[in-house]
């Protein structure tokens, strides 16, 4: 389990590259990132990033992992990919197109590689491209289960944002073909059945869940104390 801070973690203004993280959240992603990838928890190369219900924090989770995971620019090479076709956000937190992105390339055979958006030496980003509607269509595509294997073959990291699961089956489908996900709640908002439900479906899909970000977690009183209480 691992706790994100509140107000510690914002948008950046608009065209921005991600959120700012402090030095506080920084701290606390890169153990996020190393508990993922450096203890051979994760048993493929991608994690699905998923909140049981709306804006508990997936997206943000997800870009601030990967700003954190690609530091030092060069050494890993992470695919950022939003698999959010219902309210996509990932190009808007990060500043990049919309589209092309994944739709294209599994509906419509755009080249993956025009779907590419780089926005540094380890970090590319896949934009959820252009739905219109049909993220069923998306979803049963028999192109998106290689789509993300090719990705998993071309990154030593792939991120995957998904809707909420409680909300859509989305997460279900995806985590039907990625098997590693991590779960996102709000620290105030999220009703503990609501995580258990999201982690009953992501199991019943044959995924595993590999951890629970609790988010938005508050420190009103300083952390060496909260501990002690
Ligand atoms: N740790 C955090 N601290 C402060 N604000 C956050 C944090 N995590 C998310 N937010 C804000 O909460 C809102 C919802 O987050 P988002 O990542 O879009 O949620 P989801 O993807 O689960 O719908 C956004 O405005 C985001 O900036
Ligand atoms: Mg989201």
């Amino acid at each position: 389990m691992a706790e994100t801070r509140d107000t510690v973690v914002r948008d950046s203004p608009a065209g921005g590259r991600g959120p700012r993280l402090t030095r506080k959240a920084d701290e606390l992603f890169r153990g996020l990132w190393a508990s993922l990838f450096y203890s051979q928890r994760t048993m493929g190369k991608a994690v699905l990033l998923c909140s049981s219900d709306r804006r508990e924090g997936a997206s943000t989770v997800a870009c601030s992992l990967a700003a954190v995971g690609s530091e030092p620019a060069g050494v890993a090479r992470i695919a950022l990919v939003d698999c959010n076709f219902r309210t996509p956000r990932l190009h808007e937190m990060l500043g990049v197109r919309e589209a092309p992105g994944v739709a294209d390339a599994v509906l419509n055979g755009t080249a993956p590689e025009e779907a590419i958006q780089r926005l540094s030496a380890s970090l590319d980003v896949y934009a959820a491209g252009k739905v219109a509607g049909r993220t069923l269509d998306v979803l049963r595509s028999d192109n998106l289960r290689p789509f993300l294997e090719n990705l998993c073959s071309a990154y030593d990291h792939v991120l995957i944002d998904t809707p909420a699961v409680n909300q859509f089956p989305d997460a279900q489908v995806l985590a039907g073909i990625v098997t590693d996900v991590v779960l996102v709640a709000h620290t105030e908002r999220t009703p503990r059945e609501a995580v258990a439900q999201a982690r009953k479906r992501i199991e019943a899909a044959g995924a595993k869940v590999l951890g629970l970000v609790l988010n938005h977690r508050r420190y009103p009183i300083p952390r060496f104390l909260y501990r002690r209480v």
